[in-house]
């Protein structure tokens, strides 16, 4: 299986803890979205996309990259997410399916957030992702791999 994630993480490093768990099952290399050679995008057997959720978006970045992409017609993609709240993946689901991916599926795990008005009480969900969220998140990488790997 040929698999490339690409990751913003820029608050605790929250979202980069989840890609990586998830690319020791998927095989996948781990990358920023500037590190990514675009050229090379349609080769991958899926390729997934992720950042925290900021002011209720994903990262700008992340955002950017996903919108600036040439569309072509490509493989399959997933989307994941960590945040202090439950959040809108959808507005990323579709950045992803008009850039050509077909989103095969999506991950989200809330995650310690100290967003502000959230660090006068010492922030939320703290300690989070924890181990059962990793464990979650490998749970979920596995799945699709056979998925993807089945075609299906
Ligand atoms: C400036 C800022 C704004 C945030 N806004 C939101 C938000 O609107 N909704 C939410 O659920 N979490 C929000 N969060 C929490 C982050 O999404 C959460 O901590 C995420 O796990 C950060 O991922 P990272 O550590 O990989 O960057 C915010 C965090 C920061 C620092």
């Amino acid at each position: 299986m040929k698999a490339l994630i690409v990751c913003v993480s820029v608050s605790h490093g929250n979202t980069r803890r989840i890609a990586e768990a998830m690319g020791e099952v998927l095989e996948a290399t781990v990358v920023e979205p500037e590190q990514v050679d675009v050229n090379q995008l349609g080769s991958y057997d899926v390729v997934g996309f992720g950042s925290g959720i900021f002011h209720q978006r994903f990262h700008p970045r992340l955002r950017a990259f996903v919108r600036n992409l040439p569309k072509e017609r490509r493989g399959k993609a997933f989307v994941y997410v960590t945040s202090g709240f439950p959040p809108q993946i959808w507005p990323m689901t579709r950045l992803v399916t008009r850039a050509g991916f077909e989103v095969a599926d999506t991950f989200a795990v809330r995650a310690f957030d100290t967003w502000a008005p959230l660090r006068l009480v010492g922030g939320i969900n703290k300690g989070r992702p924890d181990a059962t969220d990793v464990d979650a998140a490998r749970a979920f990488a596995a799945g699709l791999r056979a998925r993807v790997t089945a075609g299906a």
